[in-house]
């Protein structure tokens, strides 16, 4: 960490005792981000291990070391982790959101012990048009797969604060191919829907993992195309499940909402 950073941060741990920082880790649990507050761990039982700091350990090195004047937006925040490393990497400045008040709870505590300078708030990634601001670098880490409409929120994303780069991860189930695809298929083409590499959504009607959270699940084909159909050039895969891309604008060809239109053309036989 630099210069003032690391002096605002020596100052706001020296508040508080390892004692006082064990009993709000222990009051503000269950925590899902294994975090080191001055040695004090909040989740050392963590089912994935030292998580996400060893996901992290993996794509650390594709993320800008530097990120003085830049401003980045942590959407699924959940304890602050990635939020906490964006600031040691000098990021002007963090906002940090997440639909669970539980969670922004120990992300405050975790920035307050911590000195860093980062703002919180409760915000789902549904409404992210009302920040009214594009951000250098967002981070959409771990919540794809937890939504409901995953691809309206990489639409939002792309419409609203992505300025420069997104970095995203999601779980991925099914098969790690990607099978080289046209762009169109006749109707009567049917055993490409059979390829392993296709891209795939599955559906988590009830719960997985034991979570109920979990909506839809993508293979790595899916989550590839799923970028690049929101308007996101994969330009790093630094990670099985870490895709850094660059915001391009959307081609002209099919822009989502305006499918009906040309649908109806199609099934006229309208089309040149
Ligand atoms: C698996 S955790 C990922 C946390 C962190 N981004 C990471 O990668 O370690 C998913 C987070 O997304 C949050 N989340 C779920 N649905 C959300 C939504 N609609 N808007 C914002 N955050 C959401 C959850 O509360 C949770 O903190």
């Amino acid at each position: 960490m630099r210069g003032g950073a690391m002096e605002r941060c020596v100052e706001g741990a020296a508040k508080w005792t390892r004692e006082q920082i064990q009993e709000r880790v222990r009051g503000l649990g269950p925590w899902f981000h294994n975090l080191d507050l001055r040695g004090v761990k909040t989740a050392p039982d963590h089912f994935l291990g030292d998580y996400p700091a060893f996901k992290w350990r993996g794509f650390a090195d594709a993320v800008p070391a530097d990120l003085t004047g830049k401003t980045v937006l942590d959407i699924g925040c959940n304890a602050g982790f990635y939020s906490l490393e964006m600031k040691r990497r000098g990021a002007a400045r963090v906002l940090g959101i997440d639909s669970d008040e539980d969670y922004l709870a120990q992300a405050r505590f975790a920035a307050e012990v911590s000195g860093a300078d980062i703002e919180f708030r409760n915000l789902s990634v549904y409404d992210v048009g009302s920040l009214g601001e594009r951000f250098d670098l967002v981070l959409f880490l771990g919540v794809l797969y937890h939504l409901r409409h995953p691809l309206l929120a990489l639409d939002l994303l792309h419409e609203h604060v992505v300025g420069h780069t997104l970095i995203f991860q999601s779980m991925q189930r099914g098969s790690a191919e990607v099978a080289p695809l046209e762009e169109d298929f006749p109707f009567s083409e049917e055993e490409i829907f059979d390829e392993a590499g296709y891209p795939r959504l599955h559906f988590v009607e009830h719960s997985y993992a034991h979570d109920p959270t979990n909506w839809w699940v993508p293979n790595r084909a899916c989550a590839e195309a799923m970028l690049r159909s929101a308007g996101f050039e994969i330009v790093n895969h630094p990670e099985p499940e870490v895709y850094l891309c660059r915001r391009r604008e959307r081609a002209a060809g099919r822009p989502p909402g305006a499918v009906y239109p040309a649908r109806r053309a199609f099934v006229k036989g309208e089309q040149a």
